[in-house]
């Protein structure tokens, strides 16, 4: 069996022939619901929606839902998951003041953001902007490290652009600022998501490291995640936009049949109706449906009512209705094709 090694946490993958996987932090995606049902399919770490160091503790419902780790609650039941929140801000004082917050609500991890290229977090200073001055990002960690008992990670991108690409440095240094482990996504900041990941600075971040890589990076598919462990050697890999549209990746699996996407379907939609209210609820789930029924092609009235229903009950009809036609049909496709995930890349915020 694979195991990433965090700290005291010992996370094993769910089969012998599969690495340990974790599901990426992904804004407006990575809540409680979902990454209880990733986690339930054999995600080993989980990652959250990132909080704005400066906005805990504002006592608003946004940050009081995306700071919402009840689910951690169940991973230390059963010990084979840890959900890892995620911190950005420019500031040092503010990260580590942050994340004692964090552990206090239940992260088991903190993982601190120096890879967002989003403008308005990156003009701030905060997110990819730290590639740009390596000081100050070990500033942040060193001071978070000793901030918190929980173990810090660090997520980040290869460097600012193709001409300072500086990984290898930023392990070193992060790894000695007391982080427990590294995830690379493995394009430049000025990048974004253009081009394709170059896993081989995942290699070279791996051995150079001392501390566990985490790869992230274009993998679509169970295959993608087995041949970058194979290429690159990485502790683990980090899985983002395919999870979005098939959390089963996490089992092992790129085909499922309609019945069960249906089935999967309408238990987040009810999950994330409780967590959010029913109309917020269907609604946020929408993003996902969108991917479960993607075989459904984009004018059919009924993806278009799916899309569109407002409560629990329509929804739950007009899936029955989805499946029943052809429920043991799986996609064309295994795993994410590649012009899907530039679509859900494009305007994603990091
Ligand atoms: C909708 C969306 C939201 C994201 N939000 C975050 C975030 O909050 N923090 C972060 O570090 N990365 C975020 N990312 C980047 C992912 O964690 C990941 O690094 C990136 O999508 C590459 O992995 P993939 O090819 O598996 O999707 C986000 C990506 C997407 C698509």
């Amino acid at each position: 069996m694979a195991t990433l090694q965090l700290g005291p946490y010992s996370l094993v993958s769910v089969t012998p022939d599969l690495p340990v996987m974790t599901l990426a932090p992904m804004a407006g995606v990575g809540n409680a619901v979902f990454r209880l049902l990733c986690a339930r399919l054999g995600a080993r770490l989980l990652g959250v929606e990132f909080v704005n160091a400066r906005n805990l503790g504002d006592g608003s419902r946004r940050t009081a839902l995306a700071t919402d780790f009840s689910d951690a609650a169940v991973y230390r039941v059963d010990g084979q998951a840890v959900l890892a929140a995620q911190i950005y801000g420019n500031d040092a004082d503010l990260i580590a003041a942050g994340a004692v917050r964090l552990q206090a609500l239940g992260a088991q991890v903190v993982d601190i953001n120096f890879g967002c290229s989003v403008p308005r977090v990156m003009r701030k200073g905060a997110g990819g902007a730290y590639l740009r001055d390596l000081d100050r990002l070990c500033t942040a960690v060193r001071q978070t490290v000793e901030a918190v008992t929980v173990p810090v990670t660090v997520k980040t991108r290869l460097g600012w652009d193709h001409d300072s690409i500086n990984i290898i440095e930023v392990v070193h240094r992060v790894q000695d600022a007391g982080a427990a482990a590294i995830a690379v996504h493995a394009r430049t900041v000025c990048q974004q998501y253009q081009g394709a990941a170059d896993w081989s600075w995942i290699g070279r971040a791996r051995e150079a490291a001392r501390i566990p890589v985490i790869g992230n990076g274009d993998v679509l598919g169970v295959e993608d995640a087995r041949r970058m462990v194979r290429q690159t050697g990485c502790d683990a890999v980090m899985v983002g936009r395919a999870a979005m549209a098939n959390p089963w990746i996490f089992a092992g699996r790129d085909q499922t049949t309609r019945r069960e996407r249906a089935a999967l379907a309408m238990d987040q939609a009810e999950q994330m109706a409780a967590f959010k209210g029913e109309r917020a609820g269907v609604r946020d789930t929408r993003k996902h449906l969108a991917l479960y029924v993607r075989d459904l092609p984009p004018r059919d009235p009924l993806r278009r009512a799916i899309l569109t229903a407002s409560t629990l009950a329509e929804l739950g009809h007009l899936l029955e209705q989805w499946q029943t036609a052809d429920p043991e049909a799986v996609l064309p496709t295994a795993g994410l094709n590649a012009a899907t995930a530039r679509r859900l890349a494009w305007g994603s915020p990091t």
